[in-house]
Protein backbone atom coordinates (compact mmCIF):
# COMPACT_ATOMS: atom_id res chain seq x y z
CA UNK A 1 0.00 0.00 0.00
CA UNK A 2 1.22 3.14 -1.21
CA UNK A 3 0.80 6.51 -0.01
CA UNK A 4 2.55 9.19 -2.15
CA UNK A 5 2.42 12.87 -0.91
CA UNK A 6 2.87 15.47 -3.90
CA UNK A 7 3.21 18.65 -2.03
CA UNK A 8 2.94 20.85 -5.29
CA UNK A 9 -0.65 19.03 -6.03
CA UNK A 10 -1.50 19.84 -2.42
CA UNK A 11 -0.53 23.15 -2.86
CA UNK A 12 -2.28 23.97 -6.44
CA UNK A 13 -5.41 23.32 -4.67
CA UNK A 14 -6.91 20.55 -6.98
CA UNK A 15 -6.19 22.89 -9.84
CA UNK A 16 -4.30 21.59 -12.87
CA UNK A 17 -1.73 23.97 -12.67
CA UNK A 18 -0.91 27.28 -10.45
CA UNK A 19 -2.05 29.49 -13.39
CA UNK A 20 -5.43 28.35 -13.40
CA UNK A 21 -5.66 28.38 -10.28
CA UNK A 22 -4.21 32.11 -9.99
CA UNK A 23 -6.31 33.24 -12.67
CA UNK A 24 -9.30 32.09 -10.97
CA UNK A 25 -8.37 33.96 -8.13
CA UNK A 26 -8.63 37.17 -9.61
CA UNK A 27 -12.07 38.45 -8.26
CA UNK A 28 -10.72 38.24 -5.09
CA UNK A 29 -7.61 39.79 -5.39
CA UNK A 30 -9.07 42.86 -7.22
CA UNK A 31 -11.74 42.82 -3.73
CA UNK A 32 -8.46 42.34 -1.64
CA UNK A 33 -6.90 44.71 -3.08
CA UNK A 34 -9.92 47.33 -2.78
CA UNK A 35 -10.84 45.99 1.07
CA UNK A 36 -10.33 48.89 3.36
CA UNK A 37 -9.53 52.09 0.37
CA UNK A 38 -12.99 53.50 0.63
CA UNK A 39 -14.30 55.47 2.81
CA UNK A 40 -17.79 57.64 2.23
CA UNK A 41 -17.76 57.05 -0.66
CA UNK A 42 -14.12 58.13 -1.76
CA UNK A 43 -11.03 56.45 -2.01
CA UNK A 44 -8.70 56.68 0.15
CA UNK A 45 -5.42 54.67 0.67
CA UNK A 46 -4.70 54.74 4.65
CA UNK A 47 -0.81 54.06 3.12
CA UNK A 48 -1.04 57.47 2.23
CA UNK A 49 -2.59 59.26 5.00
CA UNK A 50 0.00 62.32 5.45
CA UNK A 51 1.50 62.38 2.37
CA UNK A 52 -0.39 64.69 0.67
CA UNK A 53 2.52 66.64 -0.44
CA UNK A 54 3.69 63.46 -2.70
CA UNK A 55 0.54 64.84 -5.41
CA UNK A 56 0.36 68.36 -4.66
CA UNK A 57 3.80 69.08 -4.78
CA UNK A 58 4.73 67.77 -8.68
CA UNK A 59 3.84 68.20 -11.84
CA UNK A 60 4.64 64.88 -13.71
CA UNK A 61 4.72 61.60 -12.82
CA UNK A 62 7.04 59.03 -14.58
CA UNK A 63 5.41 55.34 -13.69
CA UNK A 64 8.06 52.59 -14.59
CA UNK A 65 7.98 48.77 -14.42
CA UNK A 66 9.01 45.74 -17.31
CA UNK A 67 6.63 43.11 -18.63
CA UNK A 68 3.46 42.79 -17.34
CA UNK A 69 3.56 45.52 -14.99
CA UNK A 70 4.74 47.74 -17.44
CA UNK A 71 1.05 47.20 -19.08
CA UNK A 72 -0.26 47.56 -16.10
CA UNK A 73 1.46 51.33 -15.89
CA UNK A 74 -0.02 52.18 -19.03
CA UNK A 75 -3.58 51.21 -18.24
CA UNK A 76 -2.54 53.33 -14.95
CA UNK A 77 -1.30 56.80 -17.45
CA UNK A 78 -4.60 56.99 -18.62
CA UNK A 79 -6.40 56.65 -15.10
CA UNK A 80 -4.10 59.02 -13.36
CA UNK A 81 -4.23 61.34 -16.57
CA UNK A 82 -7.92 61.07 -16.42
CA UNK A 83 -8.68 61.67 -12.87
CA UNK A 84 -5.51 63.71 -11.28
CA UNK A 85 -4.65 66.15 -14.36
CA UNK A 86 -1.09 65.42 -13.77
CA UNK A 87 0.89 64.06 -17.33
CA UNK A 88 2.32 60.90 -16.82
CA UNK A 89 4.84 58.61 -18.54
CA UNK A 90 5.51 55.28 -18.53
CA UNK A 91 9.50 54.43 -18.70
CA UNK A 92 10.64 50.52 -19.31
CA UNK A 93 12.93 50.56 -16.09
CA UNK A 94 15.83 48.99 -18.12
CA UNK A 95 15.52 52.11 -20.68
CA UNK A 96 14.65 54.37 -17.89
CA UNK A 97 18.43 55.18 -16.33
CA UNK A 98 20.32 54.30 -19.45
CA UNK A 99 20.13 57.75 -20.74
CA UNK A 100 19.57 61.37 -19.11
CA UNK A 101 16.18 61.25 -18.06
CA UNK A 102 14.26 64.94 -16.83
CA UNK A 103 13.65 64.46 -13.54
CA UNK A 104 13.47 66.44 -9.92
CA UNK A 105 11.91 67.22 -7.14
CA UNK A 106 8.63 67.98 -9.29
CA UNK A 107 8.15 64.52 -10.83
CA UNK A 108 6.41 61.17 -8.79
CA UNK A 109 8.08 57.92 -9.77
CA UNK A 110 5.85 55.34 -9.47
CA UNK A 111 7.33 51.42 -9.62
CA UNK A 112 5.32 48.48 -10.26
CA UNK A 113 6.36 44.70 -9.47
CA UNK A 114 5.00 41.91 -8.26
CA UNK A 115 7.92 40.63 -6.64
CA UNK A 116 9.23 43.93 -5.12
CA UNK A 117 13.04 42.40 -6.52
CA UNK A 118 13.36 43.11 -9.95
CA UNK A 119 16.69 44.51 -10.55
CA UNK A 120 15.58 47.02 -13.28
CA UNK A 121 12.78 48.30 -11.57
CA UNK A 122 14.64 48.34 -8.71
CA UNK A 123 17.67 50.38 -10.27
CA UNK A 124 15.07 52.94 -11.98
CA UNK A 125 14.19 53.86 -8.34
CA UNK A 126 17.21 54.63 -6.75
CA UNK A 127 18.17 56.45 -9.73
CA UNK A 128 15.43 58.31 -9.83
CA UNK A 129 15.65 58.86 -5.96
CA UNK A 130 19.05 60.26 -6.21
CA UNK A 131 18.70 62.54 -8.70
CA UNK A 132 15.73 64.06 -5.86
CA UNK A 133 12.40 62.60 -7.23
CA UNK A 134 9.67 61.45 -4.86
CA UNK A 135 9.36 57.51 -4.91
CA UNK A 136 6.03 55.32 -4.64
CA UNK A 137 5.97 51.89 -5.13
CA UNK A 138 2.91 49.54 -5.78
CA UNK A 139 4.37 45.95 -4.81
CA UNK A 140 2.64 42.81 -3.82
CA UNK A 141 5.39 40.97 -1.80
CA UNK A 142 5.25 43.00 1.89
CA UNK A 143 8.66 44.17 2.81
CA UNK A 144 10.27 43.79 -0.42
CA UNK A 145 12.92 45.83 -1.62
CA UNK A 146 11.34 47.90 -4.17
CA UNK A 147 9.23 48.88 -1.62
CA UNK A 148 11.69 49.40 1.03
CA UNK A 149 13.70 52.03 -1.17
CA UNK A 150 10.41 54.06 -1.78
CA UNK A 151 9.06 56.85 0.15
CA UNK A 152 5.62 55.25 -0.04
CA UNK A 153 4.01 52.19 -0.67
CA UNK A 154 0.37 50.73 -1.86
CA UNK A 155 0.54 47.30 -1.66
CA UNK A 156 -1.44 44.78 -4.08
CA UNK A 157 -3.17 42.26 -2.33
CA UNK A 158 -3.25 39.41 -4.69
CA UNK A 159 -1.56 36.95 -2.29
CA UNK A 160 1.68 34.86 -3.43
CA UNK A 161 2.09 34.37 -7.47
CA UNK A 162 3.95 31.33 -8.06
CA UNK A 163 3.16 31.04 -12.02
CA UNK A 164 6.18 32.82 -13.96
CA UNK A 165 3.26 33.63 -16.33
CA UNK A 166 1.62 37.16 -14.52
CA UNK A 167 -2.24 37.10 -14.01
CA UNK A 168 -3.66 38.18 -10.83
CA UNK A 169 -0.83 40.67 -10.03
CA UNK A 170 -1.41 42.35 -13.02
CA UNK A 171 -5.08 42.60 -12.53
CA UNK A 172 -4.35 43.68 -8.59
CA UNK A 173 -1.53 45.90 -10.18
CA UNK A 174 -4.61 47.38 -12.50
CA UNK A 175 -7.05 47.77 -9.29
CA UNK A 176 -4.20 49.60 -7.32
CA UNK A 177 -3.39 51.97 -10.27
CA UNK A 178 -7.38 52.95 -10.36
CA UNK A 179 -7.65 53.27 -6.75
CA UNK A 180 -3.90 55.16 -6.32
CA UNK A 181 -6.02 57.47 -9.49
CA UNK A 182 -9.15 58.43 -7.83
CA UNK A 183 -6.88 58.83 -4.43
CA UNK A 184 -4.62 61.38 -6.37
CA UNK A 185 -7.81 63.00 -7.75
CA UNK A 186 -9.17 64.09 -4.37
CA UNK A 187 -5.50 65.11 -2.88
CA UNK A 188 -5.96 67.28 -6.50
CA UNK A 189 -8.86 68.56 -6.08
CA UNK A 190 -9.43 67.21 -9.57
CA UNK A 191 -12.07 64.28 -9.26
CA UNK A 192 -15.05 66.26 -7.29
CA UNK A 193 -17.41 63.42 -7.25
CA UNK A 194 -16.11 59.85 -7.12
CA UNK A 195 -19.09 57.78 -6.74
CA UNK A 196 -19.85 56.03 -10.06
CA UNK A 197 -16.02 55.15 -10.58
CA UNK A 198 -16.28 53.95 -6.81
CA UNK A 199 -19.58 51.95 -7.81
CA UNK A 200 -17.92 50.56 -10.71
CA UNK A 201 -14.22 49.81 -8.45
CA UNK A 202 -16.87 47.85 -6.14
CA UNK A 203 -18.81 45.95 -8.83
CA UNK A 204 -15.27 44.76 -10.71
CA UNK A 205 -14.94 41.29 -9.24
CA UNK A 206 -18.11 40.34 -9.47
CA UNK A 207 -17.65 41.26 -13.14
CA UNK A 208 -14.65 39.30 -13.18
CA UNK A 209 -15.83 36.50 -11.54
CA UNK A 210 -18.87 36.44 -14.61
CA UNK A 211 -16.45 36.51 -17.54
CA UNK A 212 -14.25 33.55 -15.53
CA UNK A 213 -17.90 31.83 -15.14
CA UNK A 214 -19.62 32.70 -19.00
CA UNK A 215 -16.40 32.23 -21.18
CA UNK A 216 -14.01 29.37 -19.70
CA UNK A 217 -15.34 26.74 -21.53
CA UNK A 218 -15.85 29.08 -25.31
CA UNK A 219 -12.15 30.14 -24.96
CA UNK A 220 -10.55 27.17 -24.35
CA UNK A 221 -12.82 25.16 -26.79
CA UNK A 222 -11.40 28.31 -29.08
CA UNK A 223 -7.15 27.70 -28.09
CA UNK A 224 -8.01 23.85 -29.01
CA UNK A 225 -9.36 24.47 -32.33
CA UNK A 226 -6.20 27.07 -32.84
CA UNK A 227 -3.48 24.89 -31.44
CA UNK A 228 -1.37 24.58 -34.28
CA UNK A 229 -1.47 28.51 -34.93
CA UNK A 230 1.73 30.03 -36.00
CA UNK A 231 0.85 33.52 -35.01
CA UNK A 232 -1.82 35.42 -33.59
CA UNK A 233 -1.92 39.60 -33.67
CA UNK A 234 -3.64 41.35 -30.70
CA UNK A 235 -5.37 44.93 -31.30
CA UNK A 236 -6.40 47.20 -29.13
CA UNK A 237 -7.25 51.47 -28.61
CA UNK A 238 -7.22 53.31 -25.44
CA UNK A 239 -7.00 51.64 -22.36
CA UNK A 240 -7.42 48.49 -25.15
CA UNK A 241 -4.02 48.86 -26.11
CA UNK A 242 -2.17 47.95 -23.50
CA UNK A 243 -4.29 44.81 -23.02
CA UNK A 244 -3.42 43.58 -26.47
CA UNK A 245 0.53 44.24 -25.26
CA UNK A 246 -0.41 41.69 -23.17
CA UNK A 247 -2.50 39.00 -24.42
CA UNK A 248 0.38 38.83 -26.73
CA UNK A 249 3.04 38.44 -24.12
CA UNK A 250 0.96 35.65 -21.94
CA UNK A 251 0.78 33.79 -25.24
CA UNK A 252 4.88 34.15 -26.17
CA UNK A 253 5.51 33.50 -22.43
CA UNK A 254 3.57 29.78 -22.22
CA UNK A 255 2.57 28.85 -25.87
CA UNK A 256 5.48 29.65 -27.65
CA UNK A 257 4.05 31.44 -30.60
CA UNK A 258 4.95 34.75 -32.24
CA UNK A 259 2.40 37.09 -30.77
CA UNK A 260 2.51 40.90 -31.17
CA UNK A 261 -0.21 43.61 -30.25
CA UNK A 262 -0.83 46.67 -31.90
CA UNK A 263 -2.81 50.05 -30.75
CA UNK A 264 -4.97 49.34 -33.46
CA UNK A 265 -4.67 53.27 -34.95
CA UNK A 266 -1.27 51.79 -35.98
CA UNK A 267 -2.59 49.07 -38.13
CA UNK A 268 -2.72 51.10 -41.49
CA UNK A 269 0.81 52.69 -40.40
CA UNK A 270 2.84 49.10 -41.14
CA UNK A 271 1.19 45.88 -39.36
CA UNK A 272 -2.07 45.69 -42.03
CA UNK A 273 0.77 44.05 -43.99
CA UNK A 274 0.79 41.42 -42.02
CA UNK A 275 -3.06 39.85 -42.57
CA UNK A 276 -3.18 37.21 -44.88
CA UNK A 277 -6.04 34.97 -44.77
CA UNK A 278 -6.46 33.12 -41.90
CA UNK A 279 -4.52 34.62 -39.82
CA UNK A 280 -5.85 35.33 -35.92
CA UNK A 281 -6.57 38.77 -34.88
CA UNK A 282 -7.86 39.15 -31.32
CA UNK A 283 -9.52 42.88 -31.46
CA UNK A 284 -10.35 44.30 -27.84
CA UNK A 285 -13.50 46.39 -28.63
CA UNK A 286 -14.06 49.57 -26.35
CA UNK A 287 -17.45 49.91 -25.46
CA UNK A 288 -19.76 52.76 -27.93
CA UNK A 289 -21.32 54.04 -25.19
CA UNK A 290 -17.84 55.47 -23.60
CA UNK A 291 -17.69 57.16 -27.11
CA UNK A 292 -19.27 55.94 -30.38
CA UNK A 293 -16.34 57.70 -32.29
CA UNK A 294 -13.01 55.85 -30.69
CA UNK A 295 -15.78 52.34 -31.12
CA UNK A 296 -16.67 52.97 -34.93
CA UNK A 297 -12.77 53.67 -35.20
CA UNK A 298 -12.18 49.69 -33.79
CA UNK A 299 -15.20 48.53 -36.22
CA UNK A 300 -13.40 50.00 -38.96
CA UNK A 301 -10.48 48.45 -38.57
CA UNK A 302 -11.82 44.98 -37.99
CA UNK A 303 -14.13 45.62 -41.70
CA UNK A 304 -10.71 46.71 -43.13
CA UNK A 305 -8.62 43.33 -41.48
CA UNK A 306 -11.28 41.21 -42.17
CA UNK A 307 -11.60 42.31 -45.45
CA UNK A 308 -8.10 40.99 -45.98
CA UNK A 309 -9.15 37.39 -44.51
CA UNK A 310 -8.26 37.94 -40.95
CA UNK A 311 -10.03 35.47 -38.66
CA UNK A 312 -11.42 38.23 -36.20
CA UNK A 313 -11.75 36.93 -33.08
CA UNK A 314 -13.56 40.01 -30.43
CA UNK A 315 -13.48 40.49 -27.51
CA UNK A 316 -16.39 43.11 -27.17
CA UNK A 317 -19.22 44.24 -24.14
CA UNK A 318 -22.19 42.50 -24.23
CA UNK A 319 -25.07 43.39 -26.73
CA UNK A 320 -22.67 45.38 -29.28
CA UNK A 321 -24.04 44.36 -32.64
CA UNK A 322 -21.91 46.72 -34.85
CA UNK A 323 -19.00 43.82 -34.25
CA UNK A 324 -21.66 40.38 -35.17
CA UNK A 325 -21.54 40.58 -39.05
CA UNK A 326 -17.20 41.15 -38.97
CA UNK A 327 -16.77 38.55 -36.01
CA UNK A 328 -15.63 35.32 -36.58
CA UNK A 329 -15.56 34.46 -32.79
CA UNK A 330 -17.23 36.74 -30.45
CA UNK A 331 -16.34 36.81 -26.38
CA UNK A 332 -18.42 38.42 -24.13
CA UNK A 333 -17.48 40.77 -21.09
CA UNK A 334 -19.81 42.88 -18.77
CA UNK A 335 -20.89 46.55 -19.20
CA UNK A 336 -17.96 48.33 -17.20
CA UNK A 337 -16.93 52.05 -17.66
CA UNK A 338 -13.87 53.51 -19.25
CA UNK A 339 -11.27 52.58 -17.37
CA UNK A 340 -12.34 49.49 -15.87
CA UNK A 341 -12.86 46.99 -19.27
CA UNK A 342 -9.55 46.13 -19.17
CA UNK A 343 -9.71 44.31 -16.12
CA UNK A 344 -12.40 42.37 -17.96
CA UNK A 345 -11.28 42.03 -21.13
CA UNK A 346 -7.51 40.89 -20.11
CA UNK A 347 -9.13 37.55 -18.42
CA UNK A 348 -10.08 35.86 -21.98
CA UNK A 349 -6.69 36.72 -22.70
CA UNK A 350 -5.12 34.58 -20.12
CA UNK A 351 -7.47 31.96 -20.52
CA UNK A 352 -6.83 31.71 -24.16
CA UNK A 353 -2.84 31.81 -23.87
CA UNK A 354 -3.28 28.79 -21.21
CA UNK A 355 -5.68 26.68 -22.57
CA UNK A 356 -3.48 27.04 -25.86
CA UNK A 357 -0.15 26.22 -24.00
CA UNK A 358 -2.15 23.25 -22.38
CA UNK A 359 -3.70 21.74 -26.06
CA UNK A 360 0.26 21.88 -26.91
CA UNK A 361 1.17 19.85 -23.60
CA UNK A 362 3.64 21.97 -22.63
CA UNK A 363 4.01 23.11 -18.98
CA UNK A 364 1.81 26.56 -18.26
CA UNK A 365 3.98 27.47 -14.88
CA UNK A 366 7.22 26.88 -15.74
CA UNK A 367 7.82 27.97 -19.27
CA UNK A 368 11.13 27.32 -20.73
CA UNK A 369 13.81 30.10 -20.67
CA UNK A 370 12.14 31.76 -17.63
CA UNK A 371 12.19 32.78 -13.89
CA UNK A 372 9.33 34.28 -11.77
CA UNK A 373 11.55 37.61 -10.75
CA UNK A 374 14.39 38.46 -12.85
CA UNK A 375 16.68 39.89 -10.13
CA UNK A 376 19.96 40.65 -12.40
CA UNK A 377 19.91 43.56 -14.85
C1 LIG B 1 4.78 38.39 -16.85
O1 LIG B 1 3.97 37.34 -17.18
C2 LIG B 1 6.19 38.16 -16.67
N1 LIG B 1 6.63 36.90 -16.35
C3 LIG B 1 7.11 39.35 -16.51
O2 LIG B 1 6.90 40.17 -17.63
C4 LIG B 1 6.98 40.18 -15.22
O3 LIG B 1 5.76 40.85 -15.20
C5 LIG B 1 8.16 41.16 -15.13
O4 LIG B 1 9.36 40.43 -15.10
C6 LIG B 1 8.08 42.07 -13.93
O5 LIG B 1 8.11 41.36 -12.73
P1 LIG B 1 7.75 42.07 -11.36
O6 LIG B 1 6.32 42.50 -11.44
O7 LIG B 1 7.98 41.04 -10.30
O8 LIG B 1 8.67 43.25 -11.22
Amino acid sequence: FDVSWDAAAAEKGGWSSFMAKEVAEQPEAVANTIRGRIQDGQVVIPELDGLDELFTGINRVIITACGTASYAALVGKYAIEQWARVAVDVELAHEFRYRDPVIGADTLVVSISQSGETMDTLMAVKYARERGARTLSVCNTQGATIPRESDAVVYTHAGPEVAVASTKAFSAQITALLLLGLHMGRVRGTVADASTDVAELLALPEKVAAVLESEQEHVTQLAGWMADTRSVLFLGRHVGYPIALEGALKLKEISYIHAEGFAAGELKHGPIALIEPGQPVFVLVPSPRHSALVHSKVVSNIQEIRARGARVIVVAEEGDAAVLPFADEVIHIPLAGPMFEPLLAVVPLQIFAMALATAKGLDVDQPRNLAKSVTVE
